[in-house]
């Protein structure tokens, strides 16, 4: 049996992975590391949490001792690091929790795991480490052009940056110990579970309760939009048959402005909801400090050398995830209750 150590697991994309490797494989164990920030939510897990296989542990990814705690009780073959501080506005506020938790977090992994993983001159068979990063460790795209694997990276806000110190231990691992580790970079993700500080699930709240929506600068940036799922089929993909060592960029070619999606999230809701919500809802706001303009994916190595493929169009995606988010009023209820109202008041009023 495989033991999956999952940190971040009661995140967004971490709680939608470990669903999503539970429905597919039965022999499986997966740990789930998670400090439980204002970001993770056990809710999100409610249709994993009495599987025999699955066990929680609410530990900080810096914390040297409790990590190493859970290499000591278990066997771990697979580490995929999702734990992060994720959200772009908050890093530009407070920067220096990004550097702890995504930069010195991911060295602490590094550091437990290759001690437990090393034996003599080698690693032991079927273990690896799976850095989950992000499109943005690469800047930002003019009009033209992709980001592949080999772009140079350019990070920009905190939050990027933090990533990318990331991204460079993870190489440095590789590199210097020659450490089984694959790191992947994902677009952004839209799906069930996401914290209503990110654009899609924001927006969707917002337009439920006939509050403005907040659109930074003109609404012009771009963004390339994955259904979560997919970037979890991706992850899975690369963790079995990725080569080791390799960086692998996960995106659909979805590329879409941010008023566009603002758009398309109204017109849903007009039609299908409420006949009251319309574009007069819409606010442009201040623009964010240093806003990336253009993130676009080239997919190119994981479709030939994994074959993976993205199986839900934006179309179908979007639609789903209104729909679940409609359906999980109390899920919003609860999170959008408490500390988000500061939070909100102080980002957007
Ligand atoms: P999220 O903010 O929804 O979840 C992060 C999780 O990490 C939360 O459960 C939180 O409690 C946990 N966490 C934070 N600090 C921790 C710490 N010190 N120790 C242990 N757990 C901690 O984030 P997400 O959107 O699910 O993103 C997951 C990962 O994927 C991140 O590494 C992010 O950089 C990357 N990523 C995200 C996207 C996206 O569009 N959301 C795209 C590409 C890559
Ligand atoms: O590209 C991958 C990244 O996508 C991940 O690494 C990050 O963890 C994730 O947060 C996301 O970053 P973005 O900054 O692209 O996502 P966000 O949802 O915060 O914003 C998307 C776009 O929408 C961006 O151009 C800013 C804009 N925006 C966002 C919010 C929250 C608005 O116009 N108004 C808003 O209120």
């Amino acid at each position: 049996m495989i033991t999956y150590l999952v940190t971040g697991g009661a995140g967004f994309i971490g709680s939608n992975f470990i669903e999503y490797m539970f429905g597919k494989y039965k022999d499986i164990k997966i740990i789930n590391m998670d400090k439980l920030t204002y970001a993770g939510n056990l809710e999100n897990l409610k249709s994993v949490e009495n599987n025999k296989n699955y066990i929680f542990a609410q530990i900080d990814i810096c914390n040297k001792e409790a990590v190493q705690g859970i290499f000591d009780k278990y066997d771990i073959d697979i580490v995929v690091n999702f734990a992060a501080e994720s959200h772009v506005d908050r890093s530009i506020k407070e920067p220096e929790i990004f550097v702890k938790t995504n930069i010195l977090g991911t060295v602490n992994l590094l550091n437990i795991s290759k001690n437990a993983w090393i034996e003599g001159d080698h690693f032991k068979e079927g273990k690896k480490f799976l850095q989950v990063s992000t499109d943005e460790v690469y800047g930002s795209l003019g009009a033209t052009g992709f980001f592949t694997e080999t772009t140079p990276l350019d990070p920009h806000s905190p939050y990027s940056s933090s990533k990318t110190g990331a991204d460079l231990m993870v190489k440095a691992y590789s590199d210097t110990y020659k450490m089984p580790i694959n790191i992947t970079r994902c677009s952004n993700n839209y799906g069930p579970y996401q914290f209503p500080e990110k654009l899609i699930p924001l927006m969707i709240n917002n337009c439920l309760n006939k509050k403005d929506l907040p659109v930074y600068g003109d609404g012009m940036n771009i963004r390339d939009w994955l259904y979560v799922e997919d970037h979890c089929k991706a992850i899975d993909m690369v963790i079995n048959n990725g080569k080791i060592g390799e960086v692998y960029n996960i995106g659909g070619h979805n590329e879409r402005p941010n008023i566009y999606i603002i758009k398309t999230i109204i017109e849903y809701i007009n039609k299908n909801i409420d006949s009251e919500v319309d574009e007069r809802i819409i606010k442009y706001v201040e623009d964010r400090l240093g806003h990336d303009k253009r993130y676009g994916i080239d997919p190119g190595k994981i479709k030939d050398e994994l074959g993976w493929e993205p199986d839900t169009t934006f179309e179908v995606g979007i639609v789903k995830t209104i729909k679940w988010y409609l359906d999980n009023k109390a899920w919003m209820d609860n999170i959008t209750s408490g500390e988000y109202q500061k939070y909100y008041k102080n980002m957007y009023e």
